[in-house]
């Protein structure tokens, strides 16, 4: 494999096996036609960046039925308030051009409300951008990507911020993304973006965050080596509790901004836990194997003493789990799910049926697979009379 950023060869560590969109719910009749490949993954020892190998085309799976919204999950709109005013507050002085990668449904930008901020959000999936422009946000329907940012030829050097948050890690072609941010961010302007965090997942073994939107998995070892060949550089870091560990990352153009000491505390820590080097990718390779050999003999357990299982939330990370362990409708029997574009159709690769949530109070299992660990708080608040011992589980401690 070619690592995307360095254009050198590297070798892949480790394969998840065949690998359908991970956010590709379907109906029966599309059976036949759905989509696969090879989940491999592989590290630039040179920047520190763990990637995948080949992947969907992008436009596969950010297009008209994209099936994720950022306001399903009520923490996260808490959240996205938390890091508006955060920007706020720190930079309210100068802010009269913000743009956002991966607008989505626009959670984030619509607590901007002051009037004189021009704000914009770039949104590729039509339907989403289309809730965003119903909540009176100017969203373009287009990729972030220098041919067209390219076409914003008045807000050139212009931008005061562009923000982003789970998004940059879904996006392949990172070098056109940066040279996007260069041609619009002013002097002093910022990039700021939050994503999964690799140690995280090291760390809970939550191999889950790895699927095809997932192209890569930053540290603060590969951002700061990727932003310094395009004379840009890492400035702070902040740590987020979100989607099971997540960074906050501020980056500015080089030698015009302060360091924070975290940036020097965060790359320490990642020297001596093997973040920043194939070691700490061969543990979790063999980690990864040791987990899904626990969870089939559970699982098979749960089979002999003929207990019912259900999955809680149909997430694009439990495409990964179900496919990397061959857990069909023989171990669960649907998946219950908030989401209305997924309820009535299958899950991608093993097609285990998606159901609302008023078929889960219905038909209430023994045993409930969380599969959005990540919400565990919010879940177990709404579902609190199923707050029993051992009714929960998951494939990671949860
Ligand atoms: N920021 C939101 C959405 C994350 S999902 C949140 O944290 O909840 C990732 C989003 O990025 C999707 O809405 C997807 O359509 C969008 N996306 C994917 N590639 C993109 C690109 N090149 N430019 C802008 N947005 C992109
Ligand atoms: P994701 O992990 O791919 O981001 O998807 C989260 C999914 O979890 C989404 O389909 C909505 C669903 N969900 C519920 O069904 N109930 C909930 O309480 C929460 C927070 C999420």
């Amino acid at each position: 494999m070619i690592c995307k950023i360095t254009k050198k060869k590297i070798k892949p560590f480790m394969t998840f096996g065949k690998m359908p969109i991970a956010n590709g719910f379907l109906r029966k009749n599309q059976f036949k036609k759905e989509y696969f490949f090879n989940m491999e993954v592989g590290f630039s020892k040179e920047i520190s960046l763990f990637q995948l190998n080949d992947h969907p085309a992008p436009k596969q799976m950010f297009n008209k039925n994209y099936p994720f919204f950022t306001s399903s999950s009520k923490e996260m709109v808490k959240h996205f308030k938390s890091y508006a005013n955060w920007i706020k507050n720190k930079y309210k002085r100068n802010l009269k051009n913000l743009i956002e990668i991966g607008s989505n449904d626009g959670t984030f930008l619509k607590n901007f409300d002051d009037k004189k901020i021009n704000l914009i959000g770039f949104e590729p999936s039509k339907n989403v951008c289309e809730i965003s422009k119903k909540n009176g946000i100017k969203t373009i329907n287009e990729f972030f990507n220098f041919k067209n940012v390219r076409k914003l030829k008045n807000l050139k050097n212009k931008v005061n911020i562009i923000a982003a948050a789970n998004a940059i890690c879904h996006i392949p072609d990172l070098i056109s993304l940066i040279k996007g941010i260069d041609f619009l961010l002013d002097k002093k302007g910022l990039f700021i973006f939050e994503e999964p965090y690799l140690g995280s997942m090291y760390k809970k073994q939550s191999y889950d965050q790895i699927y095809d939107e997932h192209i890569f998995m930053f540290s603060a070892s590969s951002i700061k080596k990727i932003f310094e060949k395009y004379s840009f550089e890492l400035i702070d870091i902040i740590p987020q509790k979100t989607h099971g560990g997540s960074m906050r990352y501020v980056v500015g153009r080089k030698g015009l901004s302060h360091i924070s000491n975290n940036v020097k505390k965060i790359l320490r820590e990642e020297r001596i836990k093997n973040i920043d080097n194939i070691k700490g990718c061969l543990s979790f390779k063999k980690n990864c194997e040791i987990s899904k050999k626990k969870l089939l003999t559970r699982l098979n357990f749960f089979k002999k003493k003929k207990y019912t299982i259900a999955g809680y939330a149909a997430t694009s990370k439990s495409t990964t789990i179900l496919n990397y362990c061959n857990i069909g409708s023989n171990y669960i029997d649907y998946i219950c799910d908030t989401t209305k574009e997924k309820i009535g159709k299958y899950s991608p690769g093993m097609h285990i049926p998606i159901v609302s949530m008023d078929h889960f109070k219905k038909n209430v299992p023994d045993k409930i697979f969380l599969f959005a660990w990540n919400h565990k708080k919010e879940i177990l608040k709404k579902e609190k009379n199923l707050n029993k011992k051992n009714k929960w589980f998951a494939h990671i401690k949860i």
